[in-house]
């Protein structure tokens, strides 16, 4: 029998979970709207990265972890020792300038660490190098050290919208305009006005801010936003990348601890119904980008561990979605920013806002607004741009930057401004998509008839390579595009990003070269698959080696017989 005391801490316990139950009921909404892959859960995706072990294949396993028959195990092989000679031969001065500064300058090292999974990353390393250096550009293509030229199809990270010429020209005629002012920060250049007047007009917005990367542009933007709505917490898409502040990066990379990030599926309902009823949300960002591949990360080679890499771009899907994520905003008071830094202009003239039709509260651009030198860039409302408040003098959001409106970057952007009203630039926008869309279908209709198991997948000039084989070494194939002349950035074949100065003539070359290169990884049995072989049979046989090497019991020797082996680093 329950006496009253008993009958009192039941009734309060009762009446604690029934106050609790729609705390809890928002927080479990807000998990089903997080995307179900590691990518989507930030903090256990850390968890899980720093428990991964390091798996170096030896010899043998480098060409035979597939299980391939000996034969095909020696085609590859003569395969990758003939790359690699033939790199030796084509880059000698490159490769030994690149060796040189790797041990200085730690980007080169980073980048060249990451360009392959890790478990061939050793072998490949030591035998198959290549440069980072060049020395030239000129059209689409880049000289090396050695004198080789090379059709660009790396993009400078999406800097070289108009070829790298039309760069050139804008840096030499806008540092002529600066050069009795100098390097004078604090007071501006009157050519700054110009500008302002420009982009304001572009972006269909009240205030410009300027910064000195995208990564600053981003956090000015979140800033803002928390300081206008007094709210704290941010809604990313899963995969989204906005640059490398910690604001914005709860995931991998980044030991910070990010509390207030909520990373939620992009084109979903459950979404939607989050931002539809929580209270607590300061702004929603949006990397259009994502439209290639919403909810994934940026593919790279890096993890092209099977054939799994997804990409398609449907531009009406992802223009409605903007359009609702944008009504939620409104209704809610949540602020919209728009992040494009990386694809501004290079959609449309007016950006992401003009191309899919949407509005933004807050729009960051970056890249290649510079016009060859390094910027970032805020526009926004005249609400959300006010960094202080008329009635609390001490309550404001700071944003400041040495190098903030340096009068040769302003200069510069000013020529790309300028040149962006050329007749000549207006009519590169003319029939963008369609005029993409077909050298990606003519591309993948020559790699069809090749019958070589890849394809390119687009939206307007950005590019992912994808491969229809589970195999085990689709990462190879950016040894064969560089060994074709085809210029690639550290990410591989994740992401080509083209010019839009390619002529027919350059481009049909392109076509040429990346035909072969999928011609001779197909005769030289890289895509040899075993029978049955699925992406998710390779992700279990990659999962069990990792699990074996973090737990079964320490080192193994690479150089074990069984060929089956692998290191383990502590
Ligand atoms: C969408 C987006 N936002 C922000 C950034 C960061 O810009 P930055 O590298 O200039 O700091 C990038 C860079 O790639 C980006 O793609």
């Amino acid at each position: 029998m329950l006496t009253s005391t008993s009958l009192v801490w039941l009734l309060l316990a009762l009446a604690a979970a029934v106050a609790l139950l729609p705390a809890a009921w928002r927080r479990l909404e807000l998990s089903r709207a997080k995307h179900p892959s590691i990518a989507g859960h930030a903090k256990l995706s850390r968890r899980i990265a720093a428990q991964v072990p390091f798996v170096s294949y030896d010899e043998h396993k480098f060409f035979a972890c597939d299980g391939a028959p000996d034969e095909i195990v020696a085609q590859r092989r003569i395969a990758f020792d003939r790359l690699a000679a033939a790199s030796r031969q084509r880059t000698p001065a490159s490769v030994a300038f690149t060796a040189e500064i790797e041990h200085g300058l730690s980007d080169v090292l980073f980048t060249d660490t990451y360009r392959i999974p890790f478990q061939f990353r050793e072998h490949v390393r030591r035998h198959l190098k290549i440069g980072s250096v060049v020395a030239e550009s000129r059209g689409t293509q880049l000289r090396d050290l050695d004198g080789n030229w090379s059709y660009d199809l790396s993009g400078s990270y999406g800097v070289n919208l108009f070829g790298y010429d039309f760069y050139k020209s804008c840096i030499a005629a806008g540092a002529a305009r600066v050069a009795d002012l100098g390097p004078v920060l604090g007071p501006y250049h009157p050519l700054i006005r110009d500008n302002v007047a420009r982009i304001k007009a572009i972006s269909g917005l009240d205030e410009v801010s300027f910064h000195m990367s995208g990564t600053e542009a981003v956090m000015q933007a979140v800033r803002l936003a928390q300081f206008h709505t007094r709210r704290q917490r941010v809604v990313l898409f899963c995969g989204a990348y906005h640059g490398w502040w910690d604001g914005v990066q709860p995931g991998l990379g980044n030991r910070r601890k990010i509390n207030d990030v909520y990373t939620l599926t992009e084109m979903s309902e459950r979404t939607l119904h989050v931002l539809a009823t929580r209270n607590d949300i300061a702004c929603v960002l949006v990397n259009p980008l994502q439209a290639l591949h919403p909810n994934s990360p940026a593919p790279g080679d890096t993890s092209l561990i099977d054939g799994g890499r997804a990409a398609a771009f449907d531009r009406a899907a992802y223009a409605e979605w903007l359009r609702e994520l944008r009504q939620v905003c409104t209704e809610r008071g949540i602020v919209l920013i728009f992040d494009e830094v990386f694809l501004g202009f290079r959609l449309a003239r007016g950006g992401a806002q003009e191309y899919f039709g949407v509005r933004a509260d807050l729009v960051t651009y970056g890249k290649t607004l510079g016009g060859g030198l390094p910027i970032g860039v805020l526009c926004g409302t005249r609400e959300y741009m006010k960094r202080f408040r008329d009635d609390r003098p001490t309550d404001g959001c700071f944003a400041r930057g040495t190098f903030n409106s340096h009068p040769y970057v302003m200069a510069t952007m000013n020529e790309f401004l300028l040149r962006l009203d050329s007749p000549e630039i207006r009519a590169t926008y003319v029939d963008l998509d369609a005029r993409w869309n077909e050298r990606a279908r003519a591309l993948n209709a020559r790699l069809a008839a090749a019958g070589a198991p890849v394809r390119v997948a687009n939206m307007v000039s950005v590019w992912t390579v994808l491969y229809d084989r589970p195999s085990r070494y689709n990462w190879m194939f950016q040894y064969y595009l560089r060994a074709e002349g085809l210029a690639l950035s550290w990410v591989g074949t994740g992401r080509l990003i083209l010019s839009h100065n390619y002529s027919d003539a350059d481009y049909a070359e392109v076509v040429e070269r990346f035909v072969h290169a999928a011609e001779k990884m197909l005769r030289d049995g890289w895509w040899w698959t075993p029978a049955g072989a699925t992406n998710k049979s390779v992700r279990r046989t990659i999962l069990r080696e990792l699990v074996r090497a973090r737990f079964g019991g320490g080192r193994r020797d690479a150089q074990a017989t069984t060929g089956t082996a692998v290191t383990e680093r502590p």
